[in-house]
């Protein structure tokens, strides 16, 4: 017997059993060579771990655990991810043995989404104020280009004295001074997507007169001074005044 505890053949019988004896994820949609599964928002992921020995199987999301329902951790557990949202990028789904949490295997998810553009807004902005335009480019691959246009041309950066600012998740157009002639008219940005083409958002801007910011100060000014002159009047009527009370 112990001769035989030793032989080669049982040694590598052995080392095949634990290598078979993992643990392995299956999923609709499927994992690609890379360990990603692609999804997109709102659909749904199922993933499948299965343990050739009937044990006890343990799912983690990000590292944290996720409670399985009762029975659905025996030789074979299912999670399901429905619907899936913006918080599932990247996401990494581990499934391990209850007993030995090196004998695991995990798929990360890859969710894909345009950028969100759409629509028009109507943008007034007061004669000689700052002009700041907005659009929300963040995308999953990130948008490949972002552009603005005036009137259906592309913006004139210098002529207009706009800057373009892009942080990967808003794409901000912003002049200091407007000026109707130069400035008003319609925006649109648009942000070029490999996998979803193009997204685009419209500005109608429009330049107002400006109003009259109420000067305090001159009010002030201009108050005191009547308040005076009035109570100066009386003070030089005040003889007659009480004369005539008399
Ligand atoms: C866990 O499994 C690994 C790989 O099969 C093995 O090397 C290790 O000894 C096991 N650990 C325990 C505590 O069973
Ligand atoms: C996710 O999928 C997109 C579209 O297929 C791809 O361009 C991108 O490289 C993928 N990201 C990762 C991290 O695999
Ligand atoms: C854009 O077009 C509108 C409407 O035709 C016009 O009123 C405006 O002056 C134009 N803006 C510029 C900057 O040319």
């Amino acid at each position: 017997m112990m001769l035989m505890f030793r032989s080669p053949l049982f040694l590598l019988l052995l080392y095949c059993a634990t290598q078979t004896l993992g643990v392995k994820i299956e999923s609709v949609p499927g994992v690609n060579s890379e360990g990603f599964i692609e999804t997109e928002l709102k659909k749904t992921v199922s993933l499948f771990c299965s343990s050739e020995a009937d044990e006890e199987l343990v799912w983690l999301r990000n590292g944290a655990l996720v409670n399985l329902m009762e029975g659905n951790n025996k030789g074979r557990s299912s999670v399901c991810v429905t619907p899936v949202i913006y918080e599932d990028n990247d996401a990494t789904f581990t499934c391990h043995l209850g007993r030995n949490t090196t004998v695991r295997d995990s798929v990360t998810l890859n969710v894909t989404y345009p950028p969100a553009l759409s629509g028009s807004e109507e943008v007034a902005v007061e004669d000689a104020a700052m002009l700041v335009l907005r659009c929300d480019i963040w995308a999953n691959p990130p948008v490949s280009s972002v552009s603005w246009t005036l009137n259906g041309s592309a913006v004139d950066l210098l002529g207009g004295g706009f800057t373009v600012t892009n942080d990967g998740f808003t794409s901000q157009l912003t002049t200091n001074r407007v000026f109707e002639s130069l400035h008003e008219g319609t925006y649109q940005c648009t942000a070029i997507s490999s996998v979803y083409g193009e997204y685009s958002k419209a500005f109608h801007v429009t330049v107002t007169e400006k109003t009259m910011k109420f000067p305090l100060m001159p009010m002030i000014a201009a108050l005191v001074v009547v308040c005076l002159t009035a109570l100066l009047a009386v003070v030089s009527r005040w003889d007659k005044i009480t004369k005539c009370c008399k």
